[in-house]
């Protein structure tokens, strides 16, 4: 089933730009809501929006069962790309609805979906159902005991602003065997007028994808970046050095790394 065009988030999230990485720097709040919610709101009222929120959730959730295209998707072609030729175990960090899991299951022996999500995880139980070599756990990513050297290919795609950063990056570096690859998508925040502009540079071409594609989200969690561009530009540098950083048009960053063999 398309998700093209459905779904009460749309009608809460206003235009767009709340949800294209514009926020500024700072900012860390939970998506969906209007922006004239957020501005003034007070916590009975922000609670309230909140319980909207979930409302639109579990309705985006009951659908969530085809192909679709918005801003994580449009980008996981970075991260197909990056996997390794012969590719064994792969995990996906903050799976979601596990549509980019199954997709890596084309590609690689064995692929392991973790998201913290009780009903993401659900979702993506579902979605894998036909799909060999995919499974799904539901649990804290940081927290989740996980061997050393145990994959081939680790991946994140806009997840790693829900949890500590430089945390999740080094146990995904820990977790790959020598010669692994890591691929992260992620979003950040604006914290200069340069990152505005670059920002406003997306906006014809998103109004052009969403004309033409039509955007659904599956329901996932979301949140806002407290980290800006260039913060975390410099982390990926400091933790993972060699490792290439690209800004792309559609308010993400892409990170993809080899683990020294
Ligand atoms: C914005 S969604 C992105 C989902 C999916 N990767 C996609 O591209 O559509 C972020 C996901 O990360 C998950 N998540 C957040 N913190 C997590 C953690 N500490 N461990 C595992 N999953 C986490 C959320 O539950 C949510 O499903």
């Amino acid at each position: 089933m398309s998700l093209r065009n459905v779904g009460p988030e749309r009608g809460l999230a206003g235009a767009g730009l709340a949800g294209a990485g514009l926020a500024g720097a700072g900012s860390r709040r939970v998506r969906g809501l209007s922006r004239g919610g957020r501005r003034g709101a007070g916590v009975g009222q922000r609670r309230t929006q909140a319980r909207i929120r979930e409302t639109a959730y579990c309705r985006w959730v009951d659908t969530a069962a085809g192909d679709y295209w918005n801003h994580n998707v449009h980008y996981q072609r970075v991260i197909l790309d990056a996997v390794p030729d012969g590719c064994g175990d792969a995990i996906d960090v903050g799976c979601g609805d596990g549509l980019l899991a199954c997709k890596l299951a084309g590609r690689c022996a064995a692929v392991t979906g973790i998201d913290r999500d009780e009903r993401m995880v659900a979702v993506a139980r579902e979605r894998g159902r036909a799909v060999p070599r995919v499974s799904f756990v539901q649990a804290d990513f940081l927290a989740y005991p996980l061997d050393e050297a145990s994959f081939d290919f680790a991946c994140a795609n806009t997840a790693l602003h829900h949890m500590d950063f430089s945390a999740a990056l080094v146990k995904m570096a820990r977790i790959l065997r020598p010669g692994g690859r890591l691929a992260v998508v992620g979003l950040a925040a604006n914290g200069s007028p340069a990152d505005w502009g670059i920002g406003a540079a997306g906006i014809p071409a998103n109004l052009w994808y969403k004309h033409t594609r039509g955007e659904g989200y599956p329901g996932a969690p979301i949140m806002e970046p407290d980290m800006t561009w260039s913060q975390v530009r410099s982390a990926v540098a400091r933790l993972l050095p060699g490792a290439r950083y690209r800004r792309h048009l559609l308010w993400r960053y892409s990170v993809t790394w080899v683990k020294p063999a």
